[in-house]
């Protein structure tokens, strides 16, 4: 069996490289990221900025974002295309919903079947007037005189709805509050400098207003976790194996798959080297015979993003995986419940498929089979990472669509491979 051995440097976060083009779009002075992710998603983002007026420059992995107050932004010629990426929609509707213009935004076939109501409702709330076809793309936004602070709820645990209200809430007049009962990825808050406080029920208010003095935004972008996490996978998995992986983000609402996985037995070492903006540091990951555990309802915002790469452990791994509270899995670039679920099959695993996540009888051996992808990049990714285990029998519709998150997802892959 093929084994991973060496060291590896990733990408920036995907979340971070999204919010650094956005949040240094408005700001006054010039930012600059080291280590930005070039993605499709990422650029789709740069692109749809580019298209309203903002410059930039890049050299190698660095950009700097030459922002300006969104009154002098220009209407877009066209549609803005954000390709297959929720996030740039989400996270560009609230800067949208507050152009002196009008503009409108569309996607791919996958992102127009992905729920936008959830950014919709609330910027309605706030005042935004925006056009749709049942709350699916293309979004149409209409200029407004201003819009105004709410106090929201969040209905899911979504951190690109959260982002989204307060982001909107920077240019709205009063005070916004989001309050949330599980915690999500909290990239915004800690980028946007916003003040947030845990409130006696257990839930936290983030709050965002025009008064909000935002932070100097220039860092360098701490690798993607949730790119990492596909090695840390393969290096548990596969006997022999043993990897360094060097500043990757460590942020605590993005790690839980490292707890979980101690959980179940992983030689891991975290050492940490940075605490601000953003955690990160290094992970030694070696292989490790491990056993499955149960996943506590809470978490599941926390390895939203690594369910499918986790999947894959979880069915060669000692011991029943039962997943449930994950429906949100079913709004993602694939519905991937169903695509995990039918993926497994096709590679000789026996599944179960619920409304809200599967359950694998664990022990499993991957066989030969033939993958569709969905054109979803963490299905791709993780289904390339179970063909390790068997001798390349498993066959990918669509490896390409790695490029969405991670493009250098194949030579990295390679480069630590040993046969
Ligand atoms: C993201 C939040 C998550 C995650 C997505 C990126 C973000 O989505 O799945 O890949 O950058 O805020 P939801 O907010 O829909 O859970």
């Amino acid at each position: 069996m093929a084994y991973l051995k060496g060291e590896i440097s990733l990408p920036g976060d995907k979340s971070i490289s999204h919010r650094s083009a956005l949040f240094a779009s408005f700001k006054k002075n010039p930012s600059t990221f080291e280590n930005f992710n070039f993605n499709n998603d990422c650029s789709a983002t740069l692109s749809c900025l580019k298209m309203l007026g903002i410059k930039w420059e890049t050299n190698d992995e660095k950009i700097t974002i030459h922002g300006k107050p969104l009154s002098e932004w220009q209407p877009a010629p066209t549609t803005l295309y954000a390709e297959n990426s929720g996030t740039t929609t989400r996270l560009i509707s609230s800067l949208l919903a507050n152009l002196p213009f009008i503009s409108r935004i569309s996607g791919d076939e996958s992102l127009k079947k992905r729920p936008m109501k959830r950014i919709i409702d609330p910027l309605t709330m706030m005042g935004a007037d925006i056009q749709s076809k049942e709350g699916m793309l293309p979004l149409k936004f209409m200029p407004v005189e201003i819009l105004h602070g709410i106090r929201y709820k969040l209905p899911m645990a979504s951190a690109q709805v959260k982002s989204a209200v307060l982001l909107a809430g920077l240019f709205a007049e009063g005070e916004t509050v989001v309050i949330e009962t599980t915690p999500t990825r909290d990239h915004t808050e800690r980028m946007l400098g916003l003040k947030s406080i845990k409130n006696e029920n257990g839930s936290r208010s983030v709050f965002s207003s025009q008064q909000t003095i935002i932070p100097e935004l220039s860092m360098t972008i701490p690798g993607d976790f949730s790119s990492a996490a596909f090695f840390i996978v393969a290096a548990l998995l596969l006997p022999d194996s043993e990897l360094m992986i060097r500043n990757v983000s460590l942020n605590p609402t993005r790690t839980g798959l490292l707890k979980i996985l101690k959980e179940m037995g992983a030689n891991l070492k975290i050492i940490k080297k940075q605490d601000y903006p953003e955690s990160s540091g290094d992970i030694y990951v070696k292989y490790s015979p491990m056993h499955n555990v149960s996943i506590d309802a809470s978490m599941i915002p926390n390895i939203i993003d690594e369910i499918p790469i986790l999947s894959i452990l979880a069915s060669s791994t000692e011991g029943e995986f039962e997943l449930h509270h994950a429906e949100e899995l079913r709004y993602k670039e694939s519905d991937r419940i169903m695509a995990i679920v039918d993926n497994l099959k096709a590679t000789g695993i026996t599944v179960t498929e619920y409304k809200d996540g599967f359950k694998v009888p664990g022990n499993q051996s991957f066989t030969r089979g033939h993958i569709k992808t969905f054109g979803d990049h963490r299905i791709a990714m993780s289904f390339a990472i179970a063909n390790l285990t068997t001798r390349d029998e498993i066959i990918l519709d669509d490896p390409a669509c790695a490029d969405v998150s991670f493009p250098q997802f194949w030579s990295i892959l390679k480069k630590v491979t040993v046969n």
